[in-house]
């Protein structure tokens, strides 16, 4: 445990809507993943004993029961690699498709659509499945600064390496191990969650919805950023093939809508007709650029039960 961190956030979380940026107590947004109780200070949980972690920057709130983390790096190799804070560790991008000047400007066009949208943001941001981080990345260019951020994933290497390459001021961007289907977060206690490449990737959406709903505020809103594909393309069949993620606008509203979440919006910022086969996307289908918003009206707290199947 990384006594530095302990106790230097000192206020508390303001569990109505909050405007503005606050420096928060990260430690009272977590709950245990299992008994969703809440954690000492030195992140054991108060009602079934769990033991949970911080090292290199990151809470490690994940049940092993729960989860299967996706390639988790030897603890070994993990040391060897982070130890050494002042090791620089680059990222290089290889994702290098193909991309055709209307791609380009669809991309620009969406990218200017959810720069507005942060403008508005305050209180406290959650990004789902964080990564390496590119909707991070449009969090931090923000003019606006009136928000943190809790960057979450699976993934607890991801997390220490993209703190260490975007070098993210600790007082407003946190970094917090989690499943999006069990997630370690306190209910109502997030007023914006952005997912990009994120939401619909994670198996079992139906669970994931219901957490993302269950952590928001009453008021607060979800932000869904991405390529979506049509019902009957080509491009359905390979992503369908790959595994059970959600691919079109419709398979999204519907597990939004199942997981509680109204006031359910789809801009369609642009389409343009895919140039290149890649690995989802086949040549020739027509690809939606959308941003989704939902939001939680519920003001009561509704109890939310976990399906948990071990
Ligand atoms: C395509 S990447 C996300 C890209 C990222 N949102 C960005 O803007 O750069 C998908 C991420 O989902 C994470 N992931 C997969 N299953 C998950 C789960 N059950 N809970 C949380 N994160 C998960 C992976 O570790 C991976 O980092």
């Amino acid at each position: 445990m990384d006594k530095s961190f302990i106790d230097i956030f000192a206020v508390q979380p303001d569990h109505n809507r909050s405007r503005g940026f606050h420096m928060i107590d990260i430690k009272s947004f977590l709950i245990c993943p299992e008994c969703m109780s809440e954690l000492s200070n030195e992140l054991v949980c108060e009602r079934c004993g769990n033991v949970y972690s911080y090292k290199y920057g990151v809470f490690d709130i994940i049940s092993e029961n729960l989860s299967k983390r996706l390639n988790q790096m030897n603890r070994k190799d993990f040391d060897e690699l982070f130890e050494d804070e002042t090791v620089e560790i680059t990222f290089e991008d290889v994702n290098n498709t193909y991309k055709n000047k209307e791609t380009i400007e669809a991309e620009y066009k969406m990218n200017t659509y959810m720069k507005g949208l942060i403008e508005d943001f305050s209180g406290v941001v959650c990004d789902l499945a964080t990564g390496f981080g590119v909707m991070l990345q449009k969090l931090l260019d923000s003019q606006n600064k009136n928000f943190n951020i809790i960057c979450t994933d699976i993934e607890k290497a991801l997390l220490v390496v993209t703190r260490r390459i975007k070098k993210t001021d600790d007082n407003r961007v946190f970094y917090i191990a989690s499943d999006g289907r069990y997630m370690s977060i306190k209910d109502q206690t997030i007023d914006y969650i952005t997912s990009r490449s994120a939401f619909g990737g994670i198996p079992e959406s139906d669970k994931v919805a219901r957490e993302l709903y269950r952590i928001l505020k009453p008021g607060g809103k979800l932000i869904i950023y991405g390529r979506f594909i049509e019902e009957g393309s080509k491009s359905l069949e390979i992503a369908k093939s790959q595994g059970p993620a959600l691919r079109t606008v419709d398979e999204f509203l519907n597990a939004l809508e199942s997981g509680g979440f109204e006031n359910i919006d789809t801009a369609v910022v642009s389409e343009v007709i895919w140039a290149e086969n890649d690995f989802i996307h086949a040549a020739g289908d027509k690809i939606s650029y959308c941003i989704i918003t939902a939001q939680r009206i519920e003001c009561k707290s509704k109890k939310i039960l976990r399906c948990i199947d071990i």
